[in-house]
């Protein structure tokens, strides 16, 4: 049995890939330091899959506790989600975004070298291409520079990565996500944005559920057929199932390069209106909304080609954007009766 530490392993994607993986028959080794977590997902993901992973909280800004950590445990993997991902913090808060998001990285990969471990997965994002020339954005789509600091830790991420797989024997995959939304259908686990979400969907459910009291569209005057911007959601579950696609690639050693990159998408695009309409439809709930000014920074459109994913990891979504939004909805009424 292959053991596979899973960094940042309570959080969104991260409790998600968990899941999967002991469903997959690994075993799993977390590690978090509970900055944007809550160490009670590890319950519910015991209930899920009837396994407690082993859990260590670990702060992989620690140097010395990242070695402590390795010196203590066998890996034959890594996935590596642990990160800040808040593109407005990052701009007021820059060098804390490169220290946790880049220290980290060059921490864990140090780690890899010296004790040759050679598979890692690492979460990368859809924002290294910027507003991209052509759609679907395929991998071979040039990268535009960064719009944010957290934006550039993913690109800088991904070189260092490139780097280390040149220098030394390492194989990597890159997953470039586009926007994960959902939740686990147990409804144990799903996305627990701290504060006002900035991200569309935790603010349309919250707004459902009444906790916000109106959605704001950031612009209706966007180059698409109504006008607002287009994204790929993706069901967290699919999403997550690619990282087991992506590691199996490498336990097998399938990989035709030492580093290699993915789109991880639906393939299809959806505007923010389409969005709404399909969560009212999906879920009977009606949307308080208005019409806002754009948000600075965010592109017209951007949806994955993910033939290359497809083929090569072997992996395709299998979750509706209707099963995705209900299963978002689920998710915030069971938060909203645990605090009422
Ligand atoms: C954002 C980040 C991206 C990051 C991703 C993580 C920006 C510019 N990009 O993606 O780098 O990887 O989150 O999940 O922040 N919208 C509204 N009203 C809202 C919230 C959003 O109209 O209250 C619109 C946005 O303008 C956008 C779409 O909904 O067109 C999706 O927004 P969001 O969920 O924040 O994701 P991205 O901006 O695509």
């Amino acid at each position: 049995m292959k053991t596979i530490l899973v960094t940042g392993g309570l959080g969104f994607i991260g409790s998600h890939t968990v899941v999967e993986l002991q469903n997959s028959g690994f075993k799993v080794i977390v590690i978090d330091n509970l900055s944007n977590s809550r160490i009670e997902v590890l319950d519910s993901i015991t209930k899920i899959t009837g396994t407690k992973p082993n859990f260590h909280k670990v702060d992989l800004r620690n140097k010395k506790e990242v070695k402590n950590f390795f010196d203590l445990n066998i890996i034959d993997g890594i996935i590596h989600f642990a990160a800040f991902k808040a593109v407005g913090e990052s701009v007021e808060k820059p060098l804390e975004y490169y220290e946790n998001n880049i220290g980290s990285l060059v921490y864990l990969l140090q780690e890899m070298r010296d004790r040759n471990i050679d598979n890692f997965i690492f979460s990368s994002s859809c924002t290294v291409y910027g507003q991209a020339d052509k759609l679907p954005i395929t991998e071979n789509a040039p990268i535009k520079p960064a719009e944010s600091p957290y934006g550039n830790t993913k690109q800088i991420g991904e070189e260092i990565i490139k780097d280390s797989c040149n220098a030394h024997k390492l194989n990597a995959i890159a997953l470039r996500y586009f926007n994960p939304i959902g939740a686990h259908e147990s409804i144990e686990i799903g996305e627990l944005p701290l504060g006002i979400p900035q991200n569309l969907i935790p603010y349309v459910t919250q707004t459902a559920a009444g906790i916000r009291s109106q959605l704001s569209i950031f612009g209706d005057d966007y180059e698409t057929p109504d006008g607002t911007a287009i994204r790929d959601y993706i069901h967290v579950v699919d999403l997550a199932k690619a990282h087991i696609a992506a590691l199996k690639r490498l336990l097998n050693k399938d990989n035709e390069n030492n580093f290699e990159y993915y789109n991880i998408g639906t393939g299809k695009g959806s505007s923010v209106l389409e969005i709404i309409t399909a969560f009212q439809n999906s879920t009977g709930k009606i949307l308080n909304y208005k019409t806002v000014e754009r948000r600075t920074g965010d592109v017209t459109a951007a949806y994955a080609d993910t033939t290359i994913a497809n083929e090569k990891l072997n992996w395709k979504t299998e979750k509706t954007l209707e099963e995705a939004l209900r299963s978002a909805w689920n998710w915030q009424e069971k938060q909203s009766n645990n605090h009422s």
